[in-house]
């Protein structure tokens, strides 16, 4: 594909960092966004290194007014992917049914940040979308909103907000389709980061390889569908 503009959310730890390495390291310009700029170390030091490419912008996603700030500093500039990375667990309580319904406002929270906020991010930003040549739109669910593979249960909040999101993802999909605008749902495997932890399957720089690639191969008639990082298609 080539190089344009990424807008990535989360960007500065984790999977979203990973996203800001290999995108600036393969030519883009990125719009690297995260909550406090001024302790993203890492993301900061790579910003100093990739001669103006990485761009560093304050977005907390949860919050509508720092939505429009974004959008109104990036104005008349083209978006080419808007990857909606950012996204939380909730607290770790969920294994039981009691523990979720008590703690309604976490849910909410994971909400806000999870399944609002990516759609806020899209409709928002559209108009940079629309001045974009790949017009992308990737957001990054999570195998555990597929009710197909779900056998153990549990992870009421995460689940239900991951759920949620592909609901939103496909109806974006066919809302946009006529704009020439693409959707990919993404699970980015099990991949060891703060959320994943030191027992996930894979590192972040093969997850987002794979990841890449389905955006690369992403075609209108593949607008919409659930991915693993592998490329292989997910079942609802
Ligand atoms: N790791 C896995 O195995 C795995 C599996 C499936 C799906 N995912 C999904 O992949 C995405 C990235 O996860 P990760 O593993 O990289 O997690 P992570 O290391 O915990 O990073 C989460 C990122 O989201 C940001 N974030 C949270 N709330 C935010 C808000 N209100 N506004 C802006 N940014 C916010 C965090 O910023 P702060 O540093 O400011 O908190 C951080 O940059 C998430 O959507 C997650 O659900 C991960």
């Amino acid at each position: 594909m080539e190089a344009g503009q990424i807008l990535i959310t989360g960007a500065n730890r984790g999977l979203g960092l990973e996203l800001v390495r290999q995108f600036s390291s393969d030519g883009w310009d990125v719009l690297a966004c995260c909550r406090a700029p001024e302790s993203a170390a890492e993301l900061s030091r790579l910003a100093a290194q990739s001669s103006g490419r990485v761009r560093v912008i304050p977005l907390d996603v949860s919050r509508a007014e720092s939505i429009q700030r974004l959008a109104q500093n990036l104005r008349g500039e083209p978006i080419d992917i808007l990857f909606s990375n950012a996204g939380v667990y909730g607290g770790s309580s969920q294994a039981g049914l009691g523990s979720s319904v008590d703690d309604s406002d976490e849910w909410m929270q994971v909400f806000a940040v999870n399944t609002i906020a990516p759609l806020q991010l899209v409709d928002t930003l559209m108009p940079n979308l629309l001045l974009g040549k790949q017009k992308i739109i990737a957001l990054m669910s999570s195998k555990m909103a597929s009710l197909a593979d779900n056998s153990s249960g549990g992870s009421y909040i995460y689940r239900s907000s991951k759920v949620a999101l592909n609901a939103v993802g496909k109806s974006l999909a066919v809302d946009l389709a006529p704009e020439g605008i693409k959707v990919a749902l993404l699970h980015p495997g099990w991949v060891q980061t703060d959320m994943g932890g030191p027992n996930g399957l894979i590192q972040a720089k093969e997850s987002v390889l794979g990841m890449r690639d389905v955006l690369n191969t992403l075609t209108p008639e593949k607008s919409g569908k659930f991915f693993n990082y592998d490329g292989s298609e997910l079942p609802w």
